[in-house]
């Protein structure tokens, strides 16, 4: 590990690892929130499985909590050391005419996802510590459904919540073929079909988490 992280080609190489483990992770994650759309049964089942099932709680979630903070301290290191690298980089980089606005843009739309975690964090994770390990409450599975649906009938977070969410799919924009070329995928037959499935999935996965946002807040 440290010598992935030692050099700046290992740091890229370490940094797109990470952002495919939560490439994954988004998948997943949108896949279960999207059982809250259909109704509260299949959403409660899958939350109090997972909420209750030790491989998941105590090693998939701690797992997926260091990929989060690493996969963020990286991209700054990363960022602040191509600044220091590239004082001119104006010269170098022309703006918009041979990088687009997402590319150029990462930190910007990663601190905007990173502010979105915070809040995301305290609604959800945080309220399952709470609940489960300092108040000690006893297993309620029917729960799950209903605590969701409360948190969207605010419309200051959902319009947050939103903004978030087109914030990421900036991300994703860049992020997902980038991270294949980070890693050396690189193809002439194959990267254009990389980039067209990135461009798909930065456009669906957000569009599934606005829904489910919008969806609770318009059903209140
Ligand atoms: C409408 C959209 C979303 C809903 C309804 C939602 C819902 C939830 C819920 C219910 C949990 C708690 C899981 C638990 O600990 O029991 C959770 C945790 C989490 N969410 Fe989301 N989420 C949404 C979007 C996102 C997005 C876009 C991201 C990433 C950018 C994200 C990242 C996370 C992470 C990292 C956790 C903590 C890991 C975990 O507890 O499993 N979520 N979310």
């Amino acid at each position: 590990m440290a010598g992935l992280t030692s050099s700046t080609i290992g740091r890229k190489y370490a940094m797109a690892l990470s952002a495919m483990f939560l490439l994954i992770f988004l998948i997943m994650h949108l896949t279960v929130n999207f059982l809250s759309v259909l109704g509260p049964d299949a959403f409660n089942t899958a939350s109090d499985f997972m909420g209750y099932n030790p491989l998941i709680q105590f090693i998939m979630q701690p797992v997926l909590g260091f990929a989060v903070i690493f996969h963020f301290v990286m991209g700054f290191i990363l960022e602040i050391r191509n600044r220091n690298a590239r004082p001119t980089k104006y010269a170098v980089n022309n703006g918009a005419a041979n990088s687009t606005w997402t590319s150029r843009n990462m930190i910007i739309s990663g601190l905007v996802v990173l502010a979105f975690l915070g809040l995301h964090m305290y609604d959800f994770w945080w309220h399952e510590i709470n609940f489960k390990y300092i108040e000690r409450n006893e297993v309620d599975n029917l729960r799950y459904w209903g605590e969701l649906h409360e948190r969207f009938a605010n419309p200051v977070r959902v319009i947050f919540y939103i903004i978030a969410f087109i914030l990421l799919g900036l991300h994703l924009a860049h992020g997902f073929q980038s991270s294949f070329q980070s890693v050396g995928a690189r193809h002439p037959k194959y990267t254009p079909v990389i980039k067209a499935i990135g461009k798909w999935y930065s456009i669906l996965i957000p569009a599934g988490f606005i829904i489910i946002a919008v969806y609770h807040y318009i059903t209140q």
